[in-house]
C-alpha cells in the first residue's frame, strides 16, 4: 500500500507518474481496447531511449506491450459512474474515479494524448467499495501531464472514450472559467429535475471545472434506502449531464455541507465527536469515498499555479470553525498572499449572510467572527457561501459594515438544484445588494488579475456577481 508507481515515459510525452495507494492488480489488455505501449527508442524526444526508468521500477506488470496482448474481454457497456477531480496541481495532474459493480475483467485505465492515436499508458487502479451503494470505486491519479492539454482515456473494460483537459500554467493568454454553487440536488419528496436543468445551463459555458459547495445529494451519511437512492440519482445525473457528447468530463471540486453528515453538524454530536479520519468516514461515508478532494480533515486548498487558489472550508460539519481550521486558513491566506496568487477564493457551505437562517444564530456569527476578519486582512475579493437556497449578492462588507472600497463581497446562497427559499430571515437586509429566489450557478472567469463572476438561472438570465466582464479573444 502507498506505493509510488513510476511508469515508462513513452512517445515523446512528459514522464507520467502514478501515485496511488493501491494493490497492484494483474491486468489484461484486449484487442478492442488496444491498450498498448510503444517501445520505440528515443521516446523521450531528447536523445534518450525513454526507458531508463523502466529498469529501476518494480511494477512492470502495470504496463502491457502491444507485441503480445493477452486475451481479455471488452464490452460496449459504460462504467456506472465517473468523477474527475484533483488532489494536487490541476495544471499537471488528474484524478480519475470510475464506478462499477465490481465484476470487472480489467481494473486499469488507458490514457493517451488527444493528438496521438495510440494508447500510451495503462495504469492499475486502487479499488475500494463505496459504502452502502453496492458499487466499487476505482481510482487513478495521473501526474506530470502537460499543462493546458487534452488527454483521452478509457476505464476498465469499457470501450467508451472519455477526455479531460489540464489547466493552463497561467491565464494571461487563456482565461479559466469555472461554475460553482451549492445545494446541488434535492429530489427527496418527488422528482424536480432542478439539478439537471442547472447543469445544462452551466455546460453552455464550457466550464473548466465545477465547485460544489456542499449539500450535494441530500443523502446525509446514512444507510437508509432513500439515502442510497439520492446519491445514486446524483451520480447518474452527473454522469449524464456533466460529461459532454465528446466524452469530456468536467472535473468536480467538492465541499462538505450538513447533508453530507449523518447529524449535519459537529456540535450535534456533543461528546461523541471525534477529530479522526475514522469518525469522519463513519459519519460522512459517501463524501470521503466519492470525492478525492478535500479529503481529511474536510477542508483543503487547491492551487492553480499562481493565478488561482480554491480554499475549501468546512462550516462546522466535521470540524469546529474556530481553532485549528481558522489557524490553518490564516496560514493558507498568508502564504498565498506572500506568493502573489492572483485570486484566492474561499468556499464553504453555511451562510454568514442569510436569507432564511437567523442572522444572529451561532454558526453564522462564528463564520463572521473567525473567517471574515481574515478575508478582510488578506484582501480577499469575494467569498462563496451557500445553504439558504436563493441568489444573494452582498454589498462589499468590512468590519460588519458596507465598505465599497475595501469590503469583501459574498456570493450565495446555494440552490443549484434544491427547493427555493424567499427572504424569511428576521435580519435587516442591510447587507443584501441583490436578492432573487432562483435556481442558479455562478460562472466565474479569471484572466490575469481580472475576475468576473455572474450567475445564470434556469431561463438563462444573467445576474451580476463580482467584477467587470472580461474582454477576451477566446
Ligand atoms: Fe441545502
Amino acid at each position: 500500500m502507498g506505493t509510488m508507481h513510476r511508469l515508462v515515459a513513452i512517445g515523446g510525452v512528459a514522464a507520467l507518474i502514478v501515485v496511488v495507494a493501491m494493490t497492484t492488480v494483474g491486468v489484461g489488455c484486449g484487442p478492442m481496447v488496444g491498450c498498448t505501449v510503444d517501445t520505440d527508442e528515443d521516446d523521450n524526444g531528447d536523445g534518450t531511449d525513454g526507458n531508463d526508468d523502466a529498469e529501476k521500477r518494480d511494477d512492470a506488470d502495470t504496463v502491457e506491450s502491444i507485441e503480445d496482448p493477452p486475451e481479455c474481454e471488452t464490452d460496449d457497456d459504460e462504467p456506472l459512474g465517473l468523477i474527475l477531480s484533483w488532489k494536487s496541481d490541476p495544471t499537471s495532474t488528474m484524478t480519475i474515479d470510475w464506478h462499477t459493480d465490481g465484476e470487472d475483467s480489467r481494473r486499469s485505465l488507458c490514457v493517451r494524448r488527444a493528438d496521438d492515436e495510440k494508447w500510451r499508458y495503462r495504469v492499475d487502479a486502487q479499488r475500494e467499495e463505496i459504502p452502502y451503494l453496492d458499487r466499487y470505486r476505482y481510482r487513478v491519479e495521473l501526474t506530470d501531464l502537460q499543462p493546458d492539454f487534452e488527454y483521452v482515456f478509457q476505464v476498465g473494460q469499457f470501450e467508451r472514450e472519455f477526455r479531460f483537459h489540464t489547466m493552463p500554467e497561467d491565464t494571461e493568454d487563456r482565461p479559466v472559467t469555472f461554475a460553482s454553487g451549492g445545494d446541488m440536488r434535492d429530489e427527496s419528496g418527488g422528482r424536480h429535475g432542478w439539478f439537471v436543468d442547472t447543469n445544462e445551463r452551466v455546460m453552455e459555458f464550457e466550464p473548466d471545472f465545477i465547485v460544489w459547495g456542499g449539500d450535494i445529494a441530500y443523502g446525509d451519511g446514512g444507510a437508509a434506502d432513500d439515502h442510497e437512492e439520492l446519491w445514486l440519482g446524483l451520480l447518474d445525473e452527473q454522469y449524464d449531464t456533466l460529461i459532454d457528447d465528446d466524452g469530456r468530463a468536467v472535473p468536480i471540486i467538492a465541499g462538505i455541507g450538513n447533508h453530507e453528515v449523518r447529524q449535519g453538524y459537529k456540535h450535534r454530536y456533543g461528546n461523541d465527536y471525534e477529530p479522526t479520519d475514522e469518525w469522519r468516514e463513519q459519519e460522512s461515508p459517501y463524501f470521503y469515498s466519492l470525492f478525492v478532494f478535500p479529503g481529511h480533515p474536510g477542508y483543503n486548498v487547491l492551487d492553480f499555479g499562481d493565478y488561482l487558489s480554491i480554499v475549501m472550508l468546512d462550516s462546522r460539519h466535521n470540524n469546529p470553525i474556530d481553532g485549528e481550521q481558522t489557524d490553518w486558513l490564516e496560514s493558507v491566506l498568508d502564504e498565498r498572499t506572500d506568493r502573489g496568487v492572483d485570486h484566492i477564493l474561499p468556499f464553504w457551505h453555511f451562510t454568514p449572510y442569510p436569507n432564511k437562517t437567523g442572522y444572529d444564530r451561532e454558526l453564522p456569527r462564528l463564520i463572521r467572527q473567525n473567517w471574515a476578519p481574515l478575508f478582510e486582512e488578506y484582501g480577499i475579493e469575494v467569498g462563496f457561501m451557500h445553504k439558504d437556497h436563493a441568489f444573494l449578492r452582498t454589498h462589499p462588507i468590512r468590519d460588519g459594515e458596507i465598505d465599497e472600497e475595501k469590503g469583501v463581497v459574498y456570493l450565495g446562497n446555494g440552490s443549484w438544484g434544491a427547493s427555493l427559499n424567499e427572504w424569511t430571515t428576521e435580519a435587516d437586509d442591510w447587507y443584501a445588494d441583490e436578492f432573487a429566489s432562483i435556481h442558479h450557478a455562478y460562472i466565474t472567469t479569471v484572466a490575469g488579475d481580472q475576475i468576473y463572476s455572474r450567475a445564470v438561472d434556469h431561463d438563462g438570465e444573467i445576474y451580476h456577481g463580482y467584477g467587470d466582464e472580461i474582454q477576451t479573444d477566446q
